[in-house]
């Protein structure tokens, strides 16, 4: 079974301590997540050692960055390679996220060679995909986000392809309460398998796991983590509640 992962993302929340304090009781939930199953925290850069450090001895939870520079180093002030990443012992980059598309004005070119220098760091990527509203209501939003995939991801390897984590995030649904409908995230999930299947094969596609993000919390992860291609979830505002992110953990097939 390919990996069923819940994947916390804090963007640019809480405070250092209550980023300690929120793990402590993230970890006193005491959830042995199963051999398929994958806990991923993506904290601020900060946070990073100090999360790894709490989650070293705890099977099945790692520690993700919310990003990274596509060039390995250099004069480039402010920012974070995949090299760092991969030097503290981390797995796994969220690269593509709709705010960094919007705000940092990251397109889908500039993401393709953040994914190659992720992935040639060991860096597993969490690739994000998602339609804004208007996509939405013009029911064009197929070929909007296989065009995401196609523009930064068709370049790699069969092999590359099949470490890949994808997370579609429809932007309408992020941090609006407005959860896309379990039939609409397993639409959208089996399209973009076929849309992987079609240019590596189903059997790689098979692998790929594709995470639902938007308006996820413990009260709607069961069903939308039942539908059978929705491989759990990427989640921002209810990841900051260790009791709720639990029960989304506890929502895993
Ligand atoms: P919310 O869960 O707050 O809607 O955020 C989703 C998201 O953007 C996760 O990356």
């Amino acid at each position: 079974m390919r990996k069923q992962i819940a994947a916390a993302n804090w963007k640019m929340n809480l405070s250092y301590a209550e980023g300690v304090q929120l793990i402590d009781k993230l970890i006193a939930e005491g959830i042995a997540p199963a051999a398929q199953q994958q806990v991923l925290l993506a904290v601020p850069f900060p946070y990073l050692d100090m999360a790894s450090q709490k989650l070293a001895g705890q099977s099945g939870y790692a520690v993700a960055a919310q990003n990274c520079h596509q060039k390995a180093s250099g004069a480039y002030t402010g920012e974070v390679s995949a090299p760092m990443l991969a030097s503290m012992g981390l797995k796994y980059v969220v690269l593509g996220h709709s705010e960094r598309r919007e705000y940092f004005r990251e397109d889908d070119a500039l993401l393709a060679s953040k994914v190659d220098m992720a992935l040639s760091n060991g860096l597993t990527p969490v690739f994000c995909c998602g339609e804004p509203l208007s996509v939405r209501e013009a029911d064009a939003q197929n070929a909007y986000v296989a065009e995401q995939l196609r523009n930064s991801l068709f370049h790699l390897s069969a092999d590359q392809m099949t470490g890949m984590v994808i997370a579609y995030e429809p932007i309408w649904a992020i941090g609006t309460g407005r959860t896309a409908s379990a039939e609409q995230a397993q639409d959208m999930h089996a399209w973009l398998r076929s849309v992987i299947a079609e240019q590596y094969g189903a059997s790689i596609a098979g692998q790929v796991s594709i995470l639902y993000g938007g308006s996820v919390k413990g009260s709607n992860a069961v069903e939308l983590f039942s539908k059978p291609d929705v491989d759990g979830g990427l989640v921002g505002g209810a990841s900051l509640d260790a009791v709720d992110f639990a029960k989304i953990i506890r929502a895993l097939k």
